[in-house]
């Protein structure tokens, strides 16, 4: 499964980039607001840190101001995808947007019926919110689960996403479903790389090295 960071900080970014392990990103406009800058110029900073896929969200409702939108976003590097929610308008615009070679992450989707359309829409990633399906009294992880069946039962290409990740469980269920990649926030990767058993076996070790200096030098 691949990573991806969903977050529009550009420290966070670069941290979890130097780590080796990061393979795109995801933003959305309630993320981009908390850096409160300039959108573009994010994305084009993050553009220089990392060479996997970035994806950026339109804001417009209407399918030619998407459309707008999406070139706009698709001309500030060749590795930004652009995130378009599933609407009617967002179907259209994804059909001529990915008509054209610009790739879509089709975003809040919350159901198979809702990822087939955007499959069949030509969207080349789908977003499957969990944490907001968990929030209403939903279980995401089977949603995503028939997502990856029915894309499966046709050979359909489009990639699954697990979006919305509130906890490391969250991800290691999307990694046992199959979900291609998990978008997982900056607290969500630092929790998944702590063990207490790994803290402590740490300590240990240290502890019994010093031990050994001491003997060795009596
Ligand atoms: O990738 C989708 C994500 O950004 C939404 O997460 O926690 O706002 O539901 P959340």
């Amino acid at each position: 499964m691949k990573i991806f960071i969903d977050t529009a900080n550009v420290e966070y970014i670069r941290e979890v980039n130097s780590w080796g392990i990061l393979d795109g990103v995801t933003t959305n406009p309630t993320l981009c607001a908390m850096e409160g800058r300039e959108f573009c110029s994010v994305i084009e900073e993050i553009a220089e840190i990392v060479n996997g896929p970035i994806s950026a969200e339109v804001i417009s409702l209407d399918r030619e101001e998407m459309i707008k939108e999406a070139r706009e976003y698709a001309r500030i590097a060749g590795n930004v995808i652009i995130k378009i929610p599933i609407t009617s308008e967002g179907l259209a615009a994804t059909k001529v947007v990915s008509s054209e070679g610009i790739k879509v992450n089709m975003t809040l989707v919350f159901s198979v019926n809702q990822a087939l359309l955007a499959a069949q829409a030509g969207a080349f990633y789908v977003s499957i919110f969990l944490g907001r399906l968990d929030d209403i009294g939903h279980d995401g992880i089977p949603i995503l689960s028939d997502v990856i069946s029915a894309y499966e039962n046709y050979g359909i290409s489009t990639e699954v996403i697990a979006a919305s990740i509130r906890h490391p469980i969250h991800v290691t269920e999307a990694a046992l479903v199959g979900a291609d990649i998990a978008t997982i926030p900056y607290k969500v990767i630092q929790a998944m790389v702590k063990h207490p058993l790994t803290d402590s076996g740490i300590s240990r070790f240290l502890e019994d090295w010093d031990k050994l200096k001491e003997i060795v030098q009596k």
